[in-house]
This record gives structure tokens, C-alpha cells and sequence, in this order.
């Protein structure tokens, strides 16, 4: 396999609900959710079975073709997306669900120019890659898709300076993942629909690590109420295989004609039948509320050891997104986590980021905190000698 992943030395072998076990049989709690794709759990039986009676019936049929599978998918997620979202273009990953939005935008409005934010993550196909802001991803691959403007977030005075004649829409994530969980405040994102409303631009949201509950509501847009014209969707909408989903209105999304934009495996029967089974556990199990609650409570207790560190400087998120930034960087605290069964992000050199199964228990979170809190008593003594805050120590 390419070179490519910055590899974690172990071999997951199984997983269920919040939990993966390693060749050895050794268990971790998995605060990654596999890069936030296991939002109804690892291994959900719901899905489980899905996929199993799927594949026994049909794998593989071209969208050129109807299916059951896929029609019940559609009719699923028209029935949960934002309100005036209406028409699903069906791909394999979050890139291709971002390339279908900005591809939509260009061909409705007419007009080239995309604006994302700084600290921007939307992927690395080249026009998503030209709306990521990090440097590193970017560099290597010059020249990227040309009328690419990035602007600070949370300003809307500089929003409208940069919105020209040329602007077909303005992309942004509501909470910044990669970009270290920063989530965007509700007065901006109705700011920004009002912009989009009053200089006729399309406004993107990419939700593709936001959505699905995992922010304590359904998709994060409805914290606000400020519904975008197009949404990007993927990680955890399938229950863990791989899914794009691209959600339009209905005007902006005819614009694309037969064969403008397709794709092989998109709305793929086995994939489909597995996200009309995440989709029934996220509503019927209610997981964006347990979400919202869990995250709140998992929030509360890392601000709690915050209050006795030195060496932590903020903690942030929304629902079961949530980052916590150090003084330092954060690889000691990966690694000795995953040694202690804890698996956990990084959204930059040092933040640590939590997205872990929405179905995750309480009886979990605390043996998580009860493990980073011993890690960062270490960590704390090993960078700031003498000076740790552990009274018991
Ligand atoms: C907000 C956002 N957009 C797009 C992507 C790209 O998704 P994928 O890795 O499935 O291509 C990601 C991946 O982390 C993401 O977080």
C-alpha cells in the first residue's frame, strides 16, 4: 500500500459499538470512529444484517439502471435532509460528494469563482483540494483549479469585500474538523446565508464530517437554521462503507445534464442498502439527541481536567465533535492512550479531536477521562518538571 497514512502500530481486527480489538485481542475504546465514519457504532446489527440480505440479492447495478435498494435510500434521506434539500447525486467519499458541489455550483450560477475559508478541510481531489486551505496538502500539487479564494472565518464585513461578479458560491464546514474543531457561530452562518440571499451566490455547507448527528442535531446547519443550497455528506452515512452524498435543491441540481457527472459505483445497491439501515438507526435510536447530551456531559469532564492541567488550553466542539487544544504537541498523549486501550485523533500538531460512535456509553467516556487524565498528569510532569497540578501526586 502507498506510503501515505501516518500509521498507527497496531492490527484492528474486530469491532462493535464503540469498541475495537487489536490482533492481540487487546480491546480500545475508539474515540476516532474511524476518522469519524462509525456514528451508529462498529459492526451495527442493523446494518449488519442490511449488507448480509443484500448481498445475497444483487451487489453491483449501474446507476443507469433503477433499484429497490437504492430508491429506499433516496426516499430516506430526502426524508431527513434539510428542508428545500431535495435532489441526492450519490457518490463514494466526502471529496467526490465536495468535486459534485463546487462542479453543481460552476454549472448553475455560471460563474467560476468558489470562496473557502482559511483552515479549510474539504479533501484532496484537485477541487476540493483547491477549497483545503493547509499548505501541505496543497503545495505539492500546483497549479490547482483555477478562481480559488480563501477568507477568515467569522468576518462577515470581509465576506462581502471578497464576493465579486465572478462568485458562484461560498463553501464552508460549520465546524472546522481538520482545521482543529472550530465551530462556526450561528449569528455568522445566518450572516453568510443572508450575503448569499442578498448577492445571489450559492451557499455550500460541507458536512461531511458534521453531519449524521454527529454534532447533536441531525446535520449541523440546524443549530442555526441557516439551510445551505447544497450539502456534502459521506463518513458515517452508510453505517462504514464507503458513501458520498450531494444534496441540492432541486433548481440547482437539474442544472446538471445526462452524463455531465457520474460515477461507476455511485448508489451501489449494497452501499445503499446499508445506509437506509444507518439512516432508520440514527432516527429510531434517536442519535443525535444522545449526540447532544453525551457530548455535553463528555465535554463538561475534559473541561474538568482542563481546570487541573497546565498544559491543556482549550476545549471546543459540538455534540460528539470535540477537540481539545495542548500547549504542545499531542503525539505523546496519542500514543500513550492507545497503550492504555483509548484511541483518539489529532486535528492538527496539537489538538486532540474526538469523534467517537454517537452510541458510545457514559461508562466509556468516563474510563476515557479517567485514562487521558493519568496520560496528561504524565505528559504535564515530563514537559513542565516540578510544577504538575496533581495535588495527590
Ligand atoms: C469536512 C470534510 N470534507 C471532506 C472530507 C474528505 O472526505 P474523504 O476523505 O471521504 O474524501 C473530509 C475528510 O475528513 C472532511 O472532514
Amino acid at each position: 500500500m502507498a506510503n501515505v497514512y501516518a500509521k498507527r502500530p497496531i492490527v484492528v481486527t474486530r469491532g462493535k459499538g464503540a469498541l475495537v480489538w487489536d490482533i492481540n485481542n487487546k480491546q480500545y475504546i475508539d474515540c476516532t470512529g474511524s476518522y469519524g465514519v462509525c456514528n451508529v457504532g462498529h459492526c451495527h446489527p442493523r446494518v449488519v444484517e442490511a449488507v448480509k440480505r443484500q448481498a445475497e440479492i444483487l451487489i453491483s447495478c449501474h446507476a443507469s439502471f433503477y433499484n429497490d435498494a437504492r430508491s429506499k435510500l433516496l426516499e430516506k434521506l430526502a426524508g431527513i435532509a434539510p428542508k428545500g434539500l431535495d435532489k441526492i447525486y450519490l457518490s463514494n467519499s466526502g471529496t467526490e460528494a465536495v468535486e459534485c458541489a463546487l462542479k453543481l455550483a460552476r454549472k448553475s450560477s455560471g460563474k467560476p469563482e468558489i470562496i473557502a475559508l482559511m483552515g479549510a478541510y474539504h479533501g484532496k481531489t484537485m477541487g476540493a483540494l483547491s477549497a483545503t486551505w493547509d499548505k501541505k496538502y496543497r503545495e505539492p500539487f500546483k497549479p490547482l483549479v483555477p478562481e480559488f479564494k480563501h477568507v477568515s472565518p467569522n468576518d462577515l464585513e470581509k465576506m462581502k469585500e471578497v464576493i465579486t461578479e465572478k462568485t458562484a458560491a461560498v463553501l464552508v464546514e460549520p465546524v472546522r474538523g481538520e482545521g482543529g474543531i472550530r465551530v462556526l457561530s450561528n449569528d455568522y452562518l445566518q450572516g453568510l446565508r443572508e450575503i448569499c440571499d442578498d448577492k445571489h451566490v450559492l451557499l455550500i455547507f460541507d458536512e461531511v464530517q458534521t453531519g449524521f448527528g454527529r454534532t447533536g442535531k441531525n446535520f449541523a446547519c440546524e443549530h442555526s437554521g441557516a439551510i445551505p443550497d447544497i450539502i456534502c455528506l459521506a463518513k458515517s452515512v452508510a453505517g462504514g462503507l464507503p458513501i458520498g452524498v450531494t444534496i441540492a435543491r432541486k433548481e440547482v441540481m437539474s442544472s446538471l445534464k445526462v452524463g455531465e457527472h457520474t460515477s461507476t459505483f455511485g448508489g451501489n445497491p449494497l452501499v445503499c442498502a446499508a445506509a437506509a439501515a444507518a439512516i432508520d438507526v440514527l432516527v429510531e435510536e434517536k442519535l443525535a439527541e444522545r449526540a447532544n447530551k453525551l457530548g455535553n456531559y463528555f465535554k463538561g469532564e475534559l473541561q474538568s481536567l482542563q481546570a487541573n492541567s497546565k498544559i491543556i488550553r482549550e476545549v471546543r466542539g459540538l455534540g460528539l465533535m470535540i477537540g481539545v487544544e495542548f500547549r504542545f504537541d499531542v503525539l505523546n498523549i496519542l500514543n500513550k492512550s492507545m497503550n492504555k486501550g483509548v484511541l483518539i485523533l489529532d486535528a492538527g500538531r496539537n489538538i486532540l479531536r474526538f469523534l467517537p460512535p454517537l452510541l458510545i456509553e457514559k461508562e466509556q467516556i468516563d474510563t476515557v477521562i479517567s485514562v487521558l487524565d493519568k496520560v496528561i498528569k504524565e505528559e504535564e510532569n515530563e514537559r513542565l518538571p516540578g510544577s504538575t497540578s496533581d495535588q495527590n501526586a
